[in-house]
């Protein structure tokens, strides 16, 4: 046991020298952020993480990953696909449900933030099927085995690039208030987001990464954007529940377990949940509350925060950055 912790250590003190000497700026919360050889930022932490559970996963052909950026509905996704998985041992109306008392990201952890952290490989063999992660890592660095194992499943979730920004500068400037930090105007928050430095981004080589590989396997990556689960919430849900292999029966179709999926996960009721008004979640970069994941919840927020010219460049790099990929601008 005592040599496998050494050779733990071993292996993440041999990628933290890596990532360490790797190109730094300063990112949005006020912590640094490195640039992967593949040209995506993090900080250490789960930068280290990401390398780490490339090198030690092991995926089977049963595991269901939700892949997003940060503040695009990640919250939201692990609320539907967990309820969805497990509406046979927690219907979407059990007082017993497990989002009564824990916080989303507990039922569904990352692997850069809390598995694979602080010097642990976890074991995760006993975890029943289908088991359920998920990350923030962009496609190419996913941990190999999840794209190897070529029916393992991939949820991604994609935002408007403004509405993700307003959402991260949001979240950014309460941890850096926190932290007795100056918040961070959106001016400079729009130009770190146009020069590709936030947490994961550049948003566009994120967003085109699961695209061309959704296009390419579109029965293992599945794509949503959140403006259109908005609009019809219960459409996703079937269309997830069959890509997960779990289709609605016409029973539940009749009984509405639908509907009672997508109100157990809307913005309202998770946002009232106990887990969320009184939790935390344990991330390796520090503890955040529940109540932070849950902010406004509505499309095309931006228009309050961001200037015309702003939003006008922010299209500008998106309408480049996305021209003949095929992806619906
Ligand atoms: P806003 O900051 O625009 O309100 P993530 O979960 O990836 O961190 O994303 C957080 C964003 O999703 C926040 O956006 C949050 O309010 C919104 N969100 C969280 N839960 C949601 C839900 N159940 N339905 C719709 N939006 C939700």
């Amino acid at each position: 046991q005592e040599g496998h912790a050494e050779t733990n250590q071993e292996l993440y003190q041999g990628f933290t020298n890596l990532v360490s000497s790797w190109p730094c700026f300063p990112g949005f919360s006020g912590s640094q952020l490195y640039r992967h050889g593949k040209g995506w930022h993090a900080s250490l932490a789960p930068m280290v993480g990401t390398m780490v559970a490339d090198t030690c996963f092991t995926a089977r052909p049963t595991d269901i990953v939700v892949a997003t950026l940060p503040k695009s509905g990640t919250t939201w996704i692990k609320a539907l696909l967990y309820s969805t998985v497990h509406r046979r041992e927690y219907p979407a109306d059990s007082c017993d449900h497990p989002f009564n008392s824990l916080g989303l990201h507990e039922c569904i952890k990352f692997f850069e933030y809390q598995l694979y952290t602080q010097n642990k490989i976890p074991d995760l063999n006993e975890l029943p099927d289908p088991r359920l992660f998920s990350t923030h890592v962009p496609f190419v660095s996913l941990p190999r085995s999840v794209v190897l194992a070529s029916s393992c499943k991939i949820v991604y979730v994609c935002r408007d690039p403004k509405d993700h920004l307003i959402s991260q500068w949001s979240f950014a400037n309460k941890f850096r208030i926190s932290k007795g930090l100056e918040p961070l105007s959106v001016e400079a928050a729009t130009d770190f987001f146009c020069d590709g430095v936030t947490p994961f981004g550049p948003y566009w080589d994120h967003v085109l990464g699961y695209w061309r590989a959704h296009l390419a396997c579109p029965e293992q990556v599945l794509f949503f954007r959140y403006e259109e689960m908005s609009l019809d919430p219960v459409a996703h849900v079937r269309k997830l529940a069959e890509f997960v292999g779990r289709p609605f029966s016409v029973e539940e179709e009749e009984d509405g377990t639908v509907d009672a999926i997508v109100k157990l996960c809307s913005f309202e009721h998770m946002a009232g949940l106990e887990a969320t008004k009184d939790g935390k979640t344990e991330l390796v970069t520090g503890a955040v509350e529940n109540s932070s994941y849950f902010r406004r919840g509505v499309v095309a927020d931006w228009k309050n925060h961001l200037s015309p010219e702003m939003a006008k460049k922010i299209d500008a790099i998106t309408e480049a950055k996305f021209r003949g990929s095929g992806f619906p601008v």
